[in-house]
Order: structure tokens, then C-alpha cells, then sequence
């Protein structure tokens, strides 16, 4: 048994990881949860956004599974992703985009791509003030360390996954310290895989080349900021931010997460789409070295997505979170 930290989170959180939480006891996998709180859900509970408890619960059982939280734009406390990848050195975000099956897709050859993210530095520092009234500014900090680091964990994995190709996202004509620094280490790194074909993309023609042709790219490694947002538009490739996982991964800690935010405008009405949480419930379950678990969850999901009958409404059905839960248990172990 694993214990793992589980944060349902807010909006719809607490009704996706419910659903995950019935679907990983009727697989029988073998995983503990530990409930945990965090942003609003936090604030209401405890009085503070990350509370103690919290974190304490991911330092001791080193693997957490998390649900969106709200974080307030322009104002307000700091963003609680942000706070955790720091406080845990989750440095590298890992988003697998592929086709499901059952999900249409303007791309009837299929899209299945990796994307590595750097997520502890660029524009996402937090160093950033306000100038007088009328400006403000941000620091965009980029260092040789991180950059190697998450160009490797690029390559390495898609040496371990039989990938061919990987494709550094940059904007260093423009940006050539920041920017040329994170190519200049991964044309280092690039170098010590060899078997591994290695091309660099400036960052705004790439987000053409993915709409039109995203068959072209295989593993794509990027700085933080650009991560971020090629990876929404590739979850975009695939049907959407309801049906891709994440995680981000550390030396000694992973948190586990759905791509997607806690959905305001459907919270509470029990039509969210479990998918993405329970993928990166799989995903968690691999990493934990439970792979016959985390294939069977995937499969139950897939057979639900192929036969179209029981999809929430993003997905273009009428079925409810429940029934579509209901659904994947059905056809666990068929
Ligand atoms: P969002 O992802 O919450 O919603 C965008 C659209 O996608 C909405 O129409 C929503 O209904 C739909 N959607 C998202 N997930 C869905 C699901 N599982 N099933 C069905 N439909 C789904 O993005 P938005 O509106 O920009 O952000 C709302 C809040 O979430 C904000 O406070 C934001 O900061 C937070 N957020 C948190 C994230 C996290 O904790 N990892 C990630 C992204 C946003």
C-alpha cells in the first residue's frame, strides 16, 4: 500500500477526485489517501491557503495527487501551484497529449506528444514590483542548472520511451541572454544522447506548426512561461483541458494534477469530467511502480470514451460525473 497526499481542491476538485477515489477503490489499487486542503478549501478550513498540515502530509509521503485551486488574478494570496513546485523542487512538468479514442479530433492521424516544462523559474520568479503607478516589472530569470536539468529530463525520457526527437522551444532571437542561455544548455545536454534527434523551434511558429500539423513534434522542452502555454494548446489538440494529466515531478517529490482549473462556471453540478484526474491518477500509479493498476483504470476509461455513451458534457454527451464514474467502474477488468 502507498500512502499518497490527496487534495481534492476547489470547484469542481472535490467532485473529480471523489470520482477518482471510487474508481481507485473499485480497481483495488493499492493506494492509502491522506485528505489534505489547500486554496479556498484551505482558507475555509484551516485559515490559510497552504496549510501546515498539508504540506507536512507531501513531505512525509513524498507522492500527492491534486485537484485545481483557485488562485486570484492580479491580487490575492500567491498562487498555490506556484508555492508548492517551489517548496518541493517540482522542477519539471510533465504533460503527455495523446488522441483518445471516442474523442474527435481535428487531426484523424492522431497527436501524441510529450511536453516537459520548466517550473521553478523565467517569468514565473514572483520577482516582480510595481514602478511608480503607471509601471511594473518582471523579472524573467533563467540559470544554467535548471535549464540542463529539464532539458535532460527531456531526453532522458524519451531515450527510456523509445521517442526520437527532441524539440527545444525558445525565443532567443529576441530574448538572447535568457532565452539563448536555455538553448545554449540544451545543445549541451543534446550532446550526450545521441540516439536522440535533437531541433530547436522559436516559440510563436511553433504554436502554428502544432495547430496545423502537430504530427511534426515528438518530446518538446521549454522555459516556463512558453511550457505553460503550449501546453493548454496541446491538450487543446486532443479534446481538451478535461482529458489530459500532469505531474510535476521533483528529486524526492511528485504532485500529480489535471491540467485543467477548477471550472467555476460547472462547480457544484456534478457534470465535471473526471478524466484528466483519474489519467493522472494513472500516471501516479506508474510512478509508483503500479503499472498493471494504472493500465487497468486507463482501459476502463477508454473503453467509456470509445463507446460514447456515457460522456460529460464537454465531451459532447449528457452523462453526469457520476454516471460517467459509474461507467469506468463497469468496465474495469473487460
Ligand atoms: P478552467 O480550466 O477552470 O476552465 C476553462 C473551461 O474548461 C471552463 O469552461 C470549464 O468549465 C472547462 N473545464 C475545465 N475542466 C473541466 C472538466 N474537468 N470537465 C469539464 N469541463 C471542464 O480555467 P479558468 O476558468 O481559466 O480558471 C478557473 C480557476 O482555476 C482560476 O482560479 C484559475 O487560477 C484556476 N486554475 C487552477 C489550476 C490548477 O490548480 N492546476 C490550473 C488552471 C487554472
Amino acid at each position: 500500500m502507498h500512502t499518497v497526499t490527496l487534495i481534492p481542491g476547489d470547484g469542481i476538485g472535490p467532485e473529480i477526485a471523489e470520482a477518482t477515489r471510487q474508481v481507485f477503490a473499485a480497481a483495488e489499487a493499492p493506494v492509502t489517501w491522506e485528505l489534505c486542503y489547500a486554496g479556498q478549501a484551505g482558507i475555509t478550513r484551516f485559515g490559510d491557503p497552504l496549510p501546515e498540515q498539508t504540506l507536512d502530509s507531501i513531505r512525509a509521503n513524498k507522492v500527492a495527487l491534486k485537484g485545481p485551486l483557485t488562485t486570484q488574478v492580479g491580487a490575492g494570496y500567491r498562487s498555490i501551484n506556484v508555492t508548492l513546485r517551489k517548496e518541493f523542487q517540482l522542477y519539471c512538468n510533465l504533460r503527455p497529449v495523446k488522441s483518445l479514442p471516442g474523442i474527435k479530433t481535428r487531426y484523424p492521424e492522431g497527436v501524441d506528444l510529450v511536453v516537459f516544462r520548466e517550473n521553478t523559474e523565467d517569468l514565473y520568479s514572483g520577482a516582480e514590483h510595481q514602478v511608480g503607478s503607471q509601471a511594473a516589472v518582471g523579472l524573467k530569470i533563467i540559470t544554467a542548472e535548471a535549464s540542463r536539468r529539464i532539458v535532460r529530463a527531456a531526453f532522458e525520457y524519451a531515450a527510456a520511451h523509445g521517442r526520437k526527437k527532441v524539440t527545444a522551444v525558445h525565443k532567443a532571437n529576441i530574448m538572447k541572454f535568457t532565452d539563448g542561455l536555455f538553448l545554449n544548455c540544451a545543445r549541451e545536454v543534446a550532446k550526450e544522447f545521441p540516439a536522440v534527434e535533437y531541433e530547436e523551434v522559436i516559440v510563436d511558429n511553433l504554436c502554428m506548426q502544432l495547430v496545423v500539423r502537430p504530427g511534426k513534434y515528438d518530446v518538446l522542452v521549454a522555459p516556463n512561461l512558453y511550457g505553460d502555454i503550449i501546453s493548454d494548446l496541446c491538450a487543446g489538440l486532443v479534446g481538451g483541458l478535461g482529458v489530459v494529466p500532469g505531474a510535476n515531478l521533483g528529486a524526492d517529490w511528485a504532485i500529480f494534477e489535471a491540467v485543467h482549473g477548477t471550472a467555476p462556471d460547472i462547480a457544484g453540478r456534478n457534470i465535471a469530467n473526471p478524466a484528466a484526474m483519474l489519467l493522472s491518477g494513472a500516471m501516479m500509479l506508474e510512478y509508483l511502480g503500479e503499472r498493471p493498476a494504472a493500465a487497468k483504470i486507463r482501459s476502463a476509461l477508454e473503453k467509456v470514451l470509445a463507446g460514447g455513451e456515457a460522456q460529460t458534457p464537454d465531451l459532447g454527451g449528457q452523462a453526469t460525473t457520476a454516471e460517467m464514474t459509474a461507467a469506468i467502474i463497469k468496465n474495469l477488468g473487460r
